[in-house]
């Protein structure tokens, strides 16, 4: 259990993230559609100037609530780190890897010799100092951020669960594959629906798979981990019926995202799918304005690239078909039929499902 001080600075991150989304956001709308609103000679006009995201960059710059609502987003982002760094550094893990008594309990497949990008290794994503590769310590401090930055709606997988019962097709899934399954949040629900399912998760993060591994033999569930990079996952080609990843693909590089979707394609069996819950530009241009700078706030490095690249296209280059994007509300209808987001006040990240099948 953290300290009471530790604890409470946890819940000060929680709730001072929830009134910048619900409240500190709405009030910027509301002056940029003023001062744009100011300029437009007609409501027409008003359409027109918020139709495209650079059409409302001025706007959006010259705001006096922009630069608050930004730095706050930065600010919040680092006291999240401070604060979990805190409690994760009160009662330091240890962890008793317990490798089972047969393949029957799974595997877990470290590989000491696993190189690392340079862009992954020294890039200090969402502001997570020294990323989460490092230690056992930094795994610990993402996988508590990573319940905070959700605005707390996620503790328990809701999120991810979300997604699989949504997103994912009732089938008969001989092979499962997540790439970039982190400390197996979205590897476990996949393996829950579909227990027939060989499950494997893929991550280059050594302290992540062995915190998946540990809470998968506490509770019993059966799954192989596997420390390898999403481009060259080692597996046999045409041997997966499904390839998921959740909130990976905005964390590579363009070009790396092509070669991510190669593998995939050769990973997946003919009729085999893809399904990634990532970003996904919403239209509005205000919102996807502000998700363009967070990627430059956020120290997201490749989000602003992903979002302006056609990846349709991408996965038609890879060999893969019927690629498209759907809208994905996390508040719990998930995957939308179409890219339609719901109108929505609050700031809410652009959740979107990438779909396409191995022809
Ligand atoms: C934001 S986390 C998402 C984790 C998990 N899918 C989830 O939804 O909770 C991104 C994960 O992708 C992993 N990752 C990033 N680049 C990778 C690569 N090239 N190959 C394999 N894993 C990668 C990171 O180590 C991290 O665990």
């Amino acid at each position: 259990m953290p300290r009471i001080d530790a604890r409470a600075r946890l819940d000060f991150a929680l709730f001072a993230r929830q009134a910048w989304a619900a409240q500190v956001y709405p009030c910027l709308v509301d002056e940029v559609r003023k001062r744009a609103g100011a300029l437009a000679e007609t409501s027409e006009d008003l359409d027109r100037w918020t139709e495209r995201v650079d059409k409302v960059a001025p706007f959006v710059w010259q705001s006096s609530i922009y630069p608050f609502f930004a730095w706050l987003e930065r600010g919040l982002q680092k006291q999240l780190w401070r604060a979990t760094s805190e409690v994760v550094s009160e009662s330091p893990t240890t962890l008793e890897i317990d490798l089972g008594d047969s393949e029957s309990d799974g595997t877990l497949e470290l590989d000491g010799e696993t190189e690392l990008p340079k862009w992954y290794a020294e890039c200090d994503f969402h502001l997570q100092p020294g990323g989460v590769w490092p230690s056992l310590a930094n795994g610990e401090v993402y996988k508590l951020g990573a319940q905070v930055v959700m605005l707390g709606a996620n503790d328990q997988a809701q999120f991810h669960r979300l997604f699989t019962d949504t997103a994912i097709p009732d089938r008969d899934y001989r092979r499962i594959v997540d790439l970039g399954c982190g400390f197996a949040k979205s590897t476990f629900p996949l393996k829950q629906r579909f227990p027939h399912a060989e499950v494997i998760g893929i991550d280059l993060a050594e302290p992540l798979l062995k915190m998946a591994w540990a809470q998968a033999r506490r509770d019993g569930i059966v799954v192989r981990l596997r420390q390898a990079d999403c481009r060259s996952t080692g597996l046999d080609g045409a041997s997966a019926d499904l390839v998921t990843a959740t909130m990976l693909i905005h964390e590579l590089p363009l070009y790396a995202v092509e070669e991510m979707l190669a593998e995939v394609a050769r990973l997946l069996r003919p009729g085999g799918l893809l399904r990634v819950l990532d970003f996904h530009p919403t239209g509005d241009p205000l919102r996807d304005l502000a998700m363009m700078e967070h990627s430059e706030r956020n120290n997201e490095p490749f989000l602003a690239d992903l979002f302006k690249a056609d990846v349709i296209k991408l996965c038609g280059k890879a060999g893969l078909a019927d690629a498209r994007w759907v809208a994905f509300d996390e508040r719990g209808a998930g995957r939308l039929n179409e890219a339609v987001w719901p109108k929505r006040k609050e700031w809410h990240f652009p959740w979107a499902v990438l779909e396409a099948v191995r022809p």
